[in-house]
C-alpha cells in the first residue's frame, strides 16, 4: 500500500507557539496578568519569526513536503485598522521559503489568539467580529494568496463545545482569574469584560449560540473574503475531532456529543473545499459526560489516553462531510521519541486503512514541529518533532522526525 500521489506530509505549528513576542495579541496580555493561569509567558517562544528559513530548511531536508502554520492577525493588524506592511512582507518571505524548499504552506489565519483590540469589542461574542475577520483574511489574501495554496480560516472552531464536554459547564476554573484589562472591565475586574481565547466559561468562544454563531459566520465571511480575491486558494476550517465512543448503553448520549462537536457545524462548511481534521485520543462517554480514562491506560504528558487509533475512527465518521480532509494536527505530548514514533506509526495504518477504504484523505500533518509554547500548560509538554533547547535555539532532530521524512519519502509506510 501506498498513500495517493501529492498526499501532503507535513508538519503543524501555530504563531504564537513558536513565533515569539506576540505582543499586540490578548494571549500575550493574558500571560502577563497577575494570577495567569498560564504556567509561564511564551516569551520569546522558539524564535520561529526570526529562525523561520533553518526551521522550513530544516523540515524539507527530513523529506516533508509540506509546512502549516499560522499567520498572526495580531501581526498584520496590530491596532483597530492599522495595517502592518513589515508584517505581511514577513509571512511573504516565510511563504517564499516554504516555495523554495518545495514545501506546501497549508496556512491558518486564526490559530486561538486574536489582536487585544479585539476584546474590546467584545471578541469572539460580538457580531463585529465575523466582518472583522473577514477584513483581516481579506488583507492577507489579497497581498500573499498567490503563495498560499490552502488555507484554513479558524483554528478548532469547535473548542469551546469540547472543552465544555471535559471541563463541564463551569468551564475552566481558573479562567475566572484572568481579568484583562482591556476591555470595559479594567484591570483587576472580576471578570474579563470581554471574551477572548479565554473567558468565564469558554474557550476561544462562550458556549452560548451567539458564540457558535459568531465563529461559523466568521469562518463563512472569510471564506467568501478569500474566494473574492484568491480564488485559487482551497479554503476549509479545521475541528478538533473528537473519537467520541459510548460507555454501554451511552450510545445516544455520545450520539449527542458527536453532533455538538461536530454535525451542528457542518451548515457552516459544505461549500468548503475541505476539512481539517485534528485529532488526539478518544472521548468516552458516560452519563455524566466525559468517562475516566480506563484503568492501567497509557497517559501523555497532557492527561490524554495513548489512543492512536482514534484518528482512524474519526477520519471514517467526519467523511460525512462529504469533503476531502486533510490531518491538519494529531500527535502525542511525550518526552519518550520511541512513543512518538509508535503513536505515528499506529495512527498512519489507520489513515491507511481508511484510503484503502475510499476514505477522501489528502495530508497528514503531525503536531508538531518543533517542542512549543503548549498555552497555559508553558513549555513543559514535548510535541516536537524537533527539540529545542530554549536557552540557546538550537534545534534537535528527534528519530520521530527521521521517521516521519522517511514514510513521506517513500509515500507508503513500509
Ligand atoms: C491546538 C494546538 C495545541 C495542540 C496540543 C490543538 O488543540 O490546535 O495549538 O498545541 O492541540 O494540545
Amino acid at each position: 500500500m501506498s498513500f495517493p500521489p501529492g498526499f501532503l506530509w507535513g508538519s503543524a505549528t501555530a504563531a504564537h507557539q513558536v513565533e515569539g513576542n506576540n505582543i499586540a495579541s490578548d494571549f500575550w496580555a493574558f500571560e502577563h496578568t497577575a494570577n495567569s493561569i498560564f504556567s509561564e509567558p511564551s516569551g520569546d517562544a522558539c524564535d520561529h519569526y526570526r529562525l523561520f528559513r533553518q526551521d522550513i530548511a530544516l523540515l524539507a531536508e527530513l523529506g516533508l513536503n509540506s509546512y502549516r502554520f499560522s499567520i498572526e492577525w495580531a501581526r498584520i493588524e496590530p491596532e483597530d485598522g492599522l495595517v502592518s506592511r513589515a508584517a505581511l512582507a514577513h509571512y511573504r518571505e516565510v511563504l517564499e521559503a516554504c516555495h523554495e524548499a518545495r514545501v506546501t504552506p497549508v496556512v491558518t489565519l486564526h490559530h486561538f489568539t486574536s489582536p487585544r483590540w479585539l476584546t474590546a469589542l467584545g471578541s469572539w461574542d460580538s457580531p463585529e467580529t465575523p466582518e472583522r475577520f473577514a477584513a483581516y483574511s481579506r488583507t492577507v489574501m489579497t497581498e500573499l494568496g498567490d503563495l498560499i495554496p490552502y488555507a484554513c480560516t479558524i483554528n478548532e472552531a469547535n473548542i469551546s463545545r469540547v472543552i465544555r464536554l471535559i471541563l463541564g459547564d463551569d468551564g475552566p476554573r481558573s479562567v475566572q482569574q484572568a481579568p484583562v484589562g482591556l476591555g470595559t472591565g479594567g484591570a483587576g475586574a472580576a471578570e474579563p469584560a470581554a471574551h477572548a481565547f479565554f473567558s468565564r466559561k469558554s474557550f476561544l468562544t462562550t458556549y452560548n449560540e451567539n458564540a457558535f454563531d459568531v465563529v461559523t459566520r466568521a469562518h463563512q465571511a472569510a471564506r467568501q473574503a478569500i474566494r473574492e480575491v484568491s480564488p485559487d486558494t482551497k479554503v476549509g476550517i479545521t475541528l478538533a475531532v473528537q473519537d467520541v465512543q459510548p460507555l454501554p448503553g451511552e450510545e445516544k448520549t455520545a450520539q449527542r456529543v458527536w453532533a455538538e462537536q461536530f454535525e451542528d457545524f457542518l451548515p457552516a462548511i459544505v461549500e468548503d473545499d475541505f476539512l481539517g481534521v485534528q485529532n488526539y485520543s478518544r472521548i468516552r462517554v458516560g452519563p455524566d459526560g466525559m468517562a475516566p480514562l480506563p484503568e492501567g491506560a497509557e497517559v501523555t504528558q497532557m492527561g490524554n489516553e495513548f489512543y492512536p487509533q482514534a484518528l482512524e475512527n474519526v477520519l471514517r465518521r467526519a467523511a460525512s462531510a462529504g469533503l476531502p480532509m486533510i490531518v491538519t494536527e494529531n500527535g502525542i505530548a511525550t518526552d519518550d521519541d520511541t512513543r512518538r514514533i509508535d503513536f505515528t506509526r499506529l495512527a498512519l495504518e489507520g489513515v491507511e486503512r481508511a484510503i484503502a477504504d475510499g476514505v477522501d484523505v489528502r495530508g497528514y500533518l503531525h503536531w508538531s514541529f518543533l517542542d512549543n509554547f503548549e498555552w497555559m500548560h508553558g513549555y513543559t509538554p514535548t510535541f516536537g518533532l524537533v527539540g529545542v533547547d530554549r536557552a540557546t535555539q538550537r534545534r534537535t532532530v528527534k528519530d520521530s522526525a527521521r521517521h516521519l521524512g522517511e514514510i513521506a519519502r517513500r509515500n507508503a509506510l513500509r
